[in-house]
Parts: structure tokens; C-alpha cells; sequence
């Protein structure tokens, strides 16, 4: 037999436990969906209409790869304005979605037989974009409460070996809304120059503070030099509600800025220009949007707490950001199997545990983004499934 010219990383792809579930039921309309990210505010007009005047004015032609100047001007005035850092222009790039720069900075930093140190739980899509690149994967889970998700940074510097040749961090943290303290991201920037690998902070929920409304989480981006090996990964869909416009930005290390025009030209010759000047009005003119889209997550979680996490037999640490919640659910032993059971019988979309990293079987993802009382509505037919089994 003649050898399978595709490579076997790729033949091993398999969806995660969130399209699992979400493929079963997309767009039914008795289900209540909390599987994905995102909530079901549409893109707020002012940075809508600044794409259809885009389009109005031609701006229908290829363009930059690493971004149109005047977005990548934006950000860069944006990251002085929260940070108090200037960026050089040299170091931001807008090749797509923030989706493409975890598999850009991905292909920077990850070769075959190389390990990569994820912060777990972890968003899934890191975890394939490691395996695509035919790197392993290394998990080091956040410690689980008693009052709330923490980091041991020992436990970190422990997991990386000769291999080891990046550590991947997001925070606020999907799925488990775990905040890094700036003292925690220091830690492991210190860590990453002591051992000589790279980091890739996704920052991408930045925003979603839900105690601090219009207020913004630690980054690293303060911390690190123009050209330390550090990628810090940010874009539009949670903070200013634009998960369809496939729009993201990516600081990266100054001496890259070559390369960097060749991977955003390779990947996908840049972002949709017309969608560029939807994320410059964003940045420009979303402070109130932001401030009362993370407000409303903020009641949303209390909603959760209230009606979900009272339940005696949910273990649920109260997130701090972005807009999840990852409870752990006594006598649950198969999150896939209980997800596909919830769907079924209380038609309500949740993302299966186990496919965040290991140690999850018993957790399931809610996200609590969407309108209060449909929220309500899901959170009283999930408890009232509980109660059945
Ligand atoms: C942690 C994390 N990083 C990156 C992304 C990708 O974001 P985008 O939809 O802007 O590509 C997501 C989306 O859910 C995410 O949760």
C-alpha cells in the first residue's frame, strides 16, 4: 500500500467538545445556545455604518497585509491610551482574526518534536494549532479555589523542558474567567527570558473586567521590550461585539516585522479591508459601548451565580472576566455525554469540559453573554435538569 501523503496530525483532527454539541442543534430554534463565545448583541451601529461608508467609498481592493495604516494607527494610539505604552508600528499586524494570530504566532515559535506549555483550562483551538504545527501539548491546570481560580507559577517553570519552546497564557481566561494579576504575568515573562522560549499572551477578552466596567485587565504588553520573543494577541469580537467580522490584531517582536509581512501575506493577505475601518471606529469611538456591554455580563454572572452556582450539587468559583462560567458538576463523570443530555432534554447549548485540557470531565462552559431574561430562562432549565438526575 502506497504511503497516506497526508499527515497524520491532520488525519487526528477532531472537533472539539464545543462544535460537537453545537453541530447537533445549530439554529434550532428551541434551543437556548451557550456553547459558543459570543453574545447576541449585534455590532453597534456606529461601527457598522463605518464599514458600509467604506464600501461606499470603493474600499473593496487587497490591501496592506499587516493592515491598512490607518487601523494599525488606531491601535496604536488604543494601546497608549489603556496601556500607556507606545508601540512601534513595526510591531502590530491585522492579518484576520485574532483566530489567525494564535496560529500566525503558532507557526513563529512551534516546530515539529517542540513543546508548548499551555495555562489550563485552555481555550481548544491553541491546543490544535500546536498539533497542526506537530508540536505537544504540556498542561499545567490553574489551581481550582477555594474562592477562585489561581495560578502556581511553580508548578509553570516545572512543566518546561529542553523541549519547551513557548508557554501560552490567556487571561481574562476562557473558559474559567480567571484575571492574571500583573504580578502573576510578570512572573511568567521572567520565566520565559530565564528559560529562553516565547510567550503568547491572548489578550483577547482584555475588556471584560466584570467587576471594573470600561475598565482593562493586565497585559503583558507593559512589561516586554520591542524585541523580546513575546506575541501579544488581541481583536475586536468581545470587547466591541464583532465575532463575525473576523478582525484581530497581534503585537509581535520589532526584528519581525518582514516575516511578519510574509505570514500575514501567506495566511491570508490580510484582513477584509473594508472591515478595517468598522475596527478603527471601534477603538475610536466605543469607549460607552464597552463600558455597558461588560456591565451587562457583569449582571449576567450574578444571574448565574445565583440560579446556577446555588445549586448544591454545582461547584462553580465566581469568574472575575471575560464571560463564562465553568462549573464543576457533582456526579458528572462524562461532559460530552451530560452536555448531549442537556441538549436534548432541557435545550440548552453548553460546551463539554473535557475539551478545555485534562482534568475537566466533570465541568461543563456556559456562556452567559446573551440577553438576561433568555439567560434566565436556560439557567432554570438547567437547574431543573439537575434536580431530574
Ligand atoms: C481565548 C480566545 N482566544 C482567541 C479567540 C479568537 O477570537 P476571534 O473570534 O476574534 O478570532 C477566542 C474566541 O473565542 C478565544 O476565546
Amino acid at each position: 500500500m502506497s504511503r497516506d501523503p497526508i499527515r497524520p496530525e491532520i488525519r487526528e483532527l477532531e472537533l472539539s467538545g464545543i462544535m460537537k454539541i453545537a453541530t447537533r442543534a445549530l439554529g434550532d430554534p428551541d434551543v437556548i445556545p451557550l456553547w459558543f463565545g459570543e453574545s447576541d448583541v449585534v455590532t453597534p451601529d456606529f461601527v457598522r455604518q463605518a464599514a458600509v461608508r467604506a464600501l461606499g467609498e470603493g474600499r473593496t481592493f487587497y490591501s496592506f497585509p499587516r493592515g491598512v495604516p490607518e487601523l494599525r494607527g488606531a491601535i496604536r494610539r488604543y494601546l497608549a491610551r489603556i496601556y500607556g505604552v507606545d508601540v512601534h508600528p513595526d510591531r502590530i499586524h491585522v492579518p484576520g482574526s485574532t483566530m489567525l494570530t494564535v496560529t500566525i504566532a503558532g507557526q513563529c515559535l512551534l516546530e515539529p518534536g517542540a513543546e508548548i506549555v499551555l495555562i489550563g483550562p485552555y481555550w481548544p483551538n491553541i491546543r490544535n494549532v500546536a498539533r497542526v504545527c506537530g508540536a505537544r501539548v504540556v498542561e499545567v491546570r490553574l489551581e481550582e479555589g477555594p474562592e477562585r481560580w489561581w495560578l502556581d507559577v511553580d508548578r509553570v517553570a516545572a512543566a518546561i523542558g529542553p523541549r519547551t519552546r513557548a508557554l501560552y497564557v490567556n487571561s481574562p481566561s476562557n473558559p474559567t474567567g480567571w484575571v492574571a494579576s500583573g504580578d502573576e504575568l510578570a512572573a511568567l515573562v521572567e520565566l520565559c527570558r530565564r528559560h529562553g522560549i516565547g510567550l503568547i499572551s491572548d489578550e483577547v477578552y482584555h475588556r471584560h473586567v466584570l467587576d471594573d466596567p470600561g475598565g482593562v485587565a493586565p497585559s503583558v504588553l507593559p512589561l516586554v521590550g520591542d524585541d523580546e520573543p513575546v506575541f501579544v494577541l488581541n481583536g475586536f469580537s468581545k470587547a466591541w461585539a464583532m465575532t463575525g467580522w473576523r478582525l484581530g490584531w497581534m503585537v509581535a517582536p520589532k526584528s519581525l516585522v518582514e516575516p511578519m509581512a510574509v505570514l500575514c501575506e501567506c495566511n491570508n493577505t490580510g484582513a477584509t479591508t473594508f472591515a478595517q475601518w468598522g475596527g478603527i471606529a471601534a477603538l475610536e469611538e466605543g469607549e460607552g459601548f464597552v463600558r455597558d456591554f461588560v456591565a451587562r455580563c457583569a449582571a449576567n454572572r450574578d444571574l448565574v451565580m445565583e440560579i446556577l452556582g446555588t445549586h448544591p450539587r454545582v461547584h462553580l468559583l465566581r469568574p472575575a472576566g471575560a464571560f463564562y462560567a465553568f462549573p464543576r458538576i457533582e456526579g458528572v463523570g462524562d461532559s460530552l455525554a451530560f452536555c448531549r443530555q442537556v441538549l436534548e432534554r432541557a435545550k440548552v447549548g453548553i460546551a463539554a469540559g473535557y475539551t478545555f485540557g485534562e482534568g475537566n470531565e466533570s465541568h461543563v462552559r456556559l456562556c452567559f453573554a446573551i440577553a438576561p431574561e433568555r439567560l434566565r430562562t436556560a439557567l432554570e432549565r438547567l437547574r431543573a435538569e439537575l434536580e431530574r438526575r
